[in-house]
């Protein structure tokens, strides 16, 4: 049989293809074959987004055409026959007009590295393509599936709030309650800045303007479809047009896949290799995409996406009695954390039950409800309820393989019923569930007495599962106290878990499950109480009720405040003011280039690695060589941030004191040296924080171990010295029960202090910072409201924490703080320059055209920058420990001046002159217009031989008071307000600077409560991808994030007197670490039984896992398991 041609449309253009393999995805088609590389390949697992694009088709049963967002890197080619592709690309360029959406994201400081940045636009244009003026909370939903490792996301949801109805940045001048600078006002004499972007230079969102649907696919929607076949090498692609069609295939293929979504089969074929030789596409079939309301339930065909199940569930919430809607609420709260809107646009219902994960949210839930499932086969037809019966095995379900999955109803619920679904993750969005689970229990009627009761599980087994043995004994019982302890001793014996079950975190899941079932006991007992008030069993301890709250998230808030440059400073005059990131439009419409992207050469050849312990190959090729390392065997083969273990003694005053410290750091280096005893280096020099010691001493080693070489990250060990410090401060506030905040700032450094390296502290601003944070923080108020709140509430609390930080500025190897730049000025005006430094997002480039362009005196408009090279600017120092912008900053400028002195004689023979006339004057007399410049920081250097010597030019300062609430029976928590203040000295561009504290803020938030590493007993690394290894979303940013620039205080050894900023705002995050220890402090003294002062144990980061784990309580002692000393658990956590 001759294979089909496949005809779909790219940005408005017709694409066939003659020989599409089912093989090729769509972004490997996008980026390869057509050249458009807008389009990203950032994990290929569809966790990112980087490759977001917007698919539109005519939709037969809605009888509309309907526009979604994908993943590229998961769809198939081949399942896009007939529908029309649209790409960062195709919705605006620089060349021609930026698409708003492209304009705003830019204008308001949302791109660094500009990476996700195509795909966060696509993300937003499919949104407004469906709403053009959507609710902020669904612009929140459209970046579930959305990553930014750069940004701290804040800028991004602020620019494109003033697409929504909530409104966006009036600068203050409209009566807008919602404006940013309309918001609650701060205690502190502080006035406002403007706005980072302005509102008014955007242009407006005209959907009529929009790419129409090809009218060539709008015609064939009077066509009946026509079965296709696509060929590929290895895989034959059927995409059937009758229910008739399909399952005489199935009848023929029973081995053959079902593929919709392909978020499953797609994930199966990349990482796990398998092949699957027949794939039949059901997508066009009406019986499989129909919903319907029947009498007893909804029924969805088994193809209909998850997004779809969702639209029709909430209409039918709110339409329907709630007693009716009891189980569809369970399936919204858990299609609410369930991937992002790209998968849930493809991903069938269908898929997530008969790819029968044990992990699965929904399944579970079908379980308890009783949903019922109708499959059928060439000639047979059943329905069957999903019951413990139903996956018989390991990713077994009951199906024979001639069987399909029809549809699925999910029933109303009944007058006396109640259902909940919960589930935790590592992080909300689009995570897998450590425990996911539906519940569901019918009262006879008119009593508390039970009729029926049903709790099933995911992640508790090698399948979805129900708890029958405890479920059973409960029938007849009545709901209350007694029932409660004696379903948690049950399920505790039933669910047990082996201390080496797969997935690790045996405590934490077994108690999970009794932490649901306790939540959906008092969730019940809420109802009930409505339901029969005169029933005592109804009667809920209010404090209590915070159990029972569903995770809500307010809407964002967000201030920034940075000094104005002053009144008269040249319009010209670019520095201080907040210059939008210079490539942030090319990256916001897909056309900046990164590696990958650069076009292929015909005779390229592809470099793989290969993980061994000795060298194999001999490379001369003589050709080019492309290297792209895919997400995961970039995290397998490359080490992470040196983890760090410390021992320590500490000595101090019934004051709080210290007067003593001995500190033994031992990092984690991995198989090799690498920069490991420099990173030790630096986390010794950074031991004291903040703080004065009189009695120091601190001793690092590199611990060689069998893991891959770590490396060091943003901080360079000084993050990890001084979390180690935050530690024993805190305890030593504990221990004299003294507040936390008092013992800190009796501890601080003072002006002209002498640190424990002996360098003294000059314009020492810290204490400035802390009364500045205090103050616009408005802590004491807050504690007072915190205590109040954990006195209300049993099983959620709040923390609250303040935290300085001292980050030293230069190399402590000292030949490396040096730097140069090259100018060249032409003669119409134009200026190229160059210079030691990469730019990678961090806004150097943009900064250094700023630096240029105040030193010349010249508009930023005639400056260009030239990539930096080492055939322009020699020997280039790396770009970090944050200096990049004050070393080379300052060798522009050095150059600068040589341009400018040779300029002089033409500025004084014309005074009134032009700078094109003087440099067209210059040309003209054969004065050389090019000048390098070279800059290296001088008196620095350092021996921890001797401990002599100065290691840092200067020390930034900042000031982080953040809260938390946790969720004490999940390990859930909650970033409810950040307040920076930040010494940045005169910042050279505000935005950038704000982006930068909040981006390294963000980075170390996931540092400190999210980004953990597992590795197998043997060593291999089990978190290998954004699936698995969870970094900040958006989500994760706390709601109100505010941010100040310390103002007055500029710096005499940088650039135009600013600071270095890269590196130190990373370690304020370590105020939501502290703040979530302090929320479980009062959890424990409420449930554990301890006092106040005890002293626990919380490593870094503090995931659900340990929250959990360490809010002990009446149900984390049930669940304790015996580890023996010969288990193998199921990773190791290094
Ligand atoms: C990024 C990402 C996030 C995810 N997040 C979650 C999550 O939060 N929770 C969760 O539970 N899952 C999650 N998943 C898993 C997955 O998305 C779901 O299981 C999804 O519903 C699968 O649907 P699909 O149409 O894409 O399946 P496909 O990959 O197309 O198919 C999956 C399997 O189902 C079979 N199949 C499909 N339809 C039928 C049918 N009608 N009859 C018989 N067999 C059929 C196929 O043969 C195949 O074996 C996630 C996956 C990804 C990639
Ligand atoms: S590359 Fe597709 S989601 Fe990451
Ligand atoms: S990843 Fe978002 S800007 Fe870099």
């Amino acid at each position: 049989m001759t294979a089909d041609e496949l005809v779909f449309f790219v940005n408005g253009k017709k694409v066939v293809e003659k020989n599409a393999d089912p093989e090729t995805t769509l972004l490997a088609y996008l980026r390869r074959k057509l050249g458009l590389s807008g389009t990203k390949l950032g994990c290929g697992e569809g966790r990112c987004g980087a490759c977001t694009v917007m698919i539109s088709k005519y939709d037969h049963l809605q009888n509309k055409i309907v526009h979604f967002s994908a993943n590229a890197c998961l769809a198939p080619i081949c399942s896009l026959h007939h529908v029309a592709v649209t790409t960062v690309e195709g919705i605006g360029s620089t060349k021609t007009r930026l698409h708003p959406v492209q304009e705003r994201i830019a204008k308001s400081h949302g791109s660094q590295c500009g990476f996700c940045t195509p795909g966060i636009v696509m993300s937003m244009y499919t949104l407004l393509r469906n709403q053009p003026q959507p609710t902020m909370e669904e612009v929140e939903d459209a970046f579930h599936g959305n990553l930014c490792r750069c940004t701290g996301y804040r800028p991004i949801l602020q620019g494109f709030r003033t697409f929504t109805k909530d409104g966006g940045c009036c600068g203050g001048n409209a009566d807008n309650p919602n404006c940013c600078m309309n918001q609650k006002k701060d205690h502190t004499q502080i006035t406002p800045s403007p706005c980072l972007f302005n509102p008014e230079d955007f242009m407006p969102l005209d959907p009529t303007q929009e790419p129409i649907f090809p009218p060539e696919l709008l015609r064939l929607k009077d066509t009946p479809q026509k079965q296709v076949r696509f060929e590929g090498e290895r895989v034959t692609w059927i995409q059937a047009s009758t229910l008739k069609e399909l399952l005489d295939l199935k009848a023929q293929h029973p081995e053959a896949k079902l593929v919709v979504g392909n978020t499953e089969i797609g994930i199966e074929m990349k990482f796990k290799n398998k092949l699957f030789p027949v794939i039949i596409s059901p997508a066009w079939i009406p019986e499989l995409n129909f919903v319907e309301r029947g009498p007893e339930g909804i029924s969805f065909g088994a193809a209909c996406s998850l997004d779809s199940v969702e639209k029709t569930l909430k209409d039918a919430v709110a339409e329907l009695p709630a007693h009716k809607t009891e189980v569809f609420r369970g399936v919204l709260e858990q299609l609410r954390w369930f991937a992002g809107k790209q998968v849930k646009s493809v991903a069938s219902i269908g898929g997530n039950i008969i790819n029968a994960s044990p992990i699965s949210d929904l399944n579970p839930v079908f379980m308890a409800s009783g949903a019922k499932m109708t499959i059928v086969s060439r000639g047979t037809r059943r329905t069957v309820p999903m019951d413990h019966t139903f996956f018989p095995a390991y990713r077994k379900t009951l199906l024979s393989p001639e069987e399909i999955l029809l549809s699925i109803e999910i029933p109303y619920s009944r007058e006396g019923e109640f259902f909940s679904a919960f589930k935790q993750a590592s992080r909300r969005e689009d995570d897998i569930a450590k425990v996911t689970c539906g519940m569901r229990v019918l009262f006879q009627p008119g009593t508390t007495q039970v009729k029926e009761l049903a709790l099933c599980y995911g992640g508790m087994a090698d399948r979805t599962i129900s708890a029958l043995k405890t479920t059973r004994k409960q029938l007849s019982n009545f709901w209350n106290e007694k029932l409660l302890h004696e379903v948690c001793a049950s399920l505790a014996e039933e669910l047990h878990l082996p201390p080496d079950a797969p997935g690790g975190m045996v405590d934490f899941r077994r108690t999970l499950t009794l932490s649901f079932f306790f939540k959906f006991y008092l969730t019940v007992l809420q109802k009930l109480g409505k339901e029969h008030p005169e029933d005592k069993c109804g009667q809920l301890d209010p404090t209590f009720a915070s159990a029972t709250f569903l995770f809500q998230k307010d809407p964002p808030a967000n201030v920034q405040l940075f000094q104005e440059v002053p009144k008269g400073q040249s319009e010209e005059d670019m520095v201080g003011r907040p210059l939008p990131h210079l490539a942030s439009a090319m990256q916001a419409s897909g056309e900046a280039m990164y590696c990958d992207d650069i076009p292929r050469y015909e005779n390229e050849l592809t470099l793989r690695l290969v993980t061994s312990t000795q060298a194999h190959a001999k490379i001369k090729t003589g050709r080019p060589v492309r290297c792209m390392l895919d997400r995961d065997e970039d995290m397998l083969i490359t080490g992470g941030r040196n983890p760090f273990l410390a021992r320590y003694k500490v000595g101090f005053m019934k004051t709080g004191k210290v007067v003593a410290l001995e500190v033994e750091h031992y990092g984690n280096a991995g198989n090799s040296e690498d920069l490991s005893l420099r990173v030790v280096g630096r986390a010794l020099l950074h031991m004291d924080n903040s703080y004065k010691i009189p009695n120091i001493r601190g001793t690092g080693q590199a611990c060689k171990t069998n893991l891959p070489s770590n490396t060091a990250f943003r901080g360079f060990g000084g993050p990890q010295g001084m979390l180690i410090a935050e530690h024993w401060m805190s305890e030593v506030a504990v221990t004299c029960g003294l507040p936390a905040e008092e013992v800190r700032k009796k501890n601080m450094y003072k002006e002209g202090d002498l640190t424990h390296f002996n360098q003294k502290l000059e314009g020492f601003t810290l204490p400035r910072c802390w009364d500045e944070c205090l103050a616009i923080s408005e802590y004491h108020a807050r504690r007072s409201e915190v205590d109040k709140f954990n006195k209300e509430h049993c099983w959620k609390k709040r923390g609250l924490c303040i935290i300085p930080i001292k980050f030293g500025i230069d190399y402590t190897l000292s030949f490396l703080n040096q730097a140069g730049a090259l100018i060249l000025v032409y003669t119409d005006g134009s200026v190229l320059l160059t210079h030691g430094g990469t730019e990678m997002g961090q806004g150097l480039h943009t900064k250094m055209v700023q630096v240029a362009s105040k030193a010349l005196k010249i508009p930023i408009s005639k400056i260009y920058i030239s990539e930096t090279s080492t055939n322009t600017v020699p020997n280039t120092s790396p770009t970090s420990a944050s200096i990049s912008t004050d070393i080379n900053g300052q060798a522009v400028y050095e150059a600068c001046q040589k341009i400018l002195k040779r300029l002089e004689p033409f500025k004084r023979k014309n005074p009134r002159g032009s700078w094109e006339d003087w440099v067209t004057a210059a040309y003209q007399d054969a004065v050389s217009l090019s000048a390098t410049g070279f800059y290296k920081i001088p008196n620095v250097g350092y021996s921890f031989e001797t401990n002599s010597g100065t290691p840092f030019n200067y020390f930034s300062y900042g000031v982080a008071c953040s809260e938390v609430e946790i969720d004490c029976l999940t390990g859930d928590h909650k970033n409810l307000r950040t307040d920076i203040v930040m010494d940045v000295g005169c910042s050279l561009n505000p935005a950038i600077d704000i982006g930068q504290v909040e981006g390294a803020f963000v980075q170390g938030l996931g540092l400190f409560t999210l980004e953990e590493l597992h590795y197998s007993p043997d060593g291999t690394l089990l978190t290998r991808g954004p699936g698995t290894y969870k970094i900040p979303a958006f989500g994760s940013i706390p709601t109100e994030f505010r941010v100040s620039l310390l103002r007055d205080s500029p710096n005499k050894k940088a650039i135009y007197a600013s600071k270095a900023i890269g590196e130190p705002p990373l370690f304020l995050a370590a105020s939501i670490f502290f703040a979530i220890k302090d929320a479980i402090r009062a959890a424990r003294a409420q449930h554990g039984g301890s006092n106040t002062k005890e002293l626990f144990r919380l490593d870094s980061p503090a995931t659900p896992e340990k929250i959990r784990n360490a809010c002990v309580d009446k149900f984390t002692t049930l669940c304790i398991t015996d580890v023996p000393g010969n288990c193998k658990p199921w990773s190791q956590r290094v």
